[in-house]
């Protein structure tokens, strides 16, 4: 009688919190209506099972208790019964799975006149690629990865050379216009998700992965890495920004080309401390290493920059050191060969220039207070 009653109760608090929860869906600002009618769908069954099932077993329950003068019968097979059970999970099963694949087959089949868009996922940031002029993304591969060129745009390519690369986490789209999104991953699995869109994908080294959508409301939307991909992952954060086409195509002539990218930056002349330093703040977003350390104090994966620079760390094998330049140029170049007690190795070997890694290192001194 006691189970009973706590099956009744946990069948009714949980339909009282899917109706009267405040976590719902965020408002869905694409095309992809469907993917909430496959949701609602899904928990109309399985939740409509759920239901079903634990009233059935409070009914047994109550039903068979046991009661004096009571045998249970022996009952090996009931061909009847399985036969109902076998025909009711199949159209379950059916009924969960089939429309879903209608509307995957169209997920990835993008209309004809698609913009299209690359999405670069790296531990632990993103980064973006539009097609220039000529409309055509230039070759990459692999081998022509660089610190300077982390898309690994082929040089000797000229369909390449006015590819709009955006290396900031922010990504802008323009509002009403379909989108033809190809994925890549510099190393482990990530997913590419904005709640908002209902869209999302995975990224598999080694596959250039796709999906289309068409924004449908203008606004700010966070983007997030649906796959774990390592300590950083809670981080891997950016957001895409869906605004009026003018805006957007104004904001996309503001990005650099590829071969604008290739060009040595100009030497910092006046003012040169102050540009090292905002230099390395940009550096510190575009490469990611915001992920794991923050500047405002707050823990993170690796240590906090603010008042890093000057202090006296202790190392895992129990010996002190000060955090100076040469340090710091030590933990970027190597972060591997010195480990800072408490910290996991975990941080990754960038492809830096020397006047990165001073931009880098001057832009932790100022956070020394
Ligand atoms: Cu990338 Cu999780």
């Amino acid at each position: 009688m006691g189970i009973a009653i706590v099956l009744i109760v946990i069948v009714a608090a949980s339909l009282l919190f899917h109706f009267v929860s405040p976590w719902w869906l965020t408002p869905i600002a694409s095309n992809w209506g469907q993917m909430d009618d496959m949701l609602t769908l899904t928990l109309v069954i399985t939740g409509g099972f759920f239901v079903v099932l634990n009233l059935f077993l409070v009914y047994t329950l109550l039903r068979y208790r046991h009661r004096d003068g009571h045998r249970a019968a022996y009952q090996p097979d009931n061909r009847k019964l399985e036969r109902r059970l076998i025909v009711a999970t199949t159209f379950g099963i059916v009924a969960l799975l089939a429309p879903g694949l209608f509307v995957y087959a169209e997920y990835v089949r993008p209309p004809s006149d698609a913009m299209v868009i690359e999405v670069l996922g790296q531990q632990w940031q993103w980064r973006y690629r539009f097609p220039g002029e000529n409309g055509k993304l230039g070759f990459v591969d692999p081998r022509f990865v660089t610190g300077a060129n982390p898309f690994g745009l082929d040089p000797a390519d000229a369909a390449g050379e006015d590819d709009i690369l955006v290396t900031p986490s922010e990504v802008h789209l323009p509002l009403g216009r379909s989108v033809k999104v190809l994925l890549r991953s510099h190393d482990v699995l990530h997913d590419f998700y904005v709640p908002p869109f209902r869209a999302r994908m995975n990224i598999v080294p080694g596959m250039v992965t796709s999906f289309w959508f068409t924004p449908t409301k203008t606004g700010r939307y966070e983007v997030l890495c649906a796959q774990l991909c390592g300590v950083g992952h809670y981080n891997m954060r950016g957001y895409v920004v869906v605004e009026e086409p003018a805006a957007f195509e104004s904001w996309l002539k503001a990005q650099p080309t590829f071969a604008a990218s290739m060009r040595p930056a100009p030497a910092s002349s006046a003012g040169g401390a102050e540009t090292l330093v905002a230099r390395g703040q940009a550096l510190a977003q575009s490469r990611g290493c915001v992920a794991c350390h923050s500047v405002d104090g707050s823990a993170g994966v690796g240590p906090t920059w603010k008042g890093l620079f000057g202090k006296t760390e202790t190392l895992a094998d129990g010996s002190t050191a000060r955090v100076d330049e040469a340090f710091l140029k030590g933990e970027i170049r190597e972060p591997q060969t010195r480990l800072v007690k408490g910290f996991p190795p975990v941080m990754p070997k960038l492809d830096l220039s020397d006047e990165d890694v001073a931009a880098l290192v001057d832009y932790i001194r100022s956070k020394a207070q």
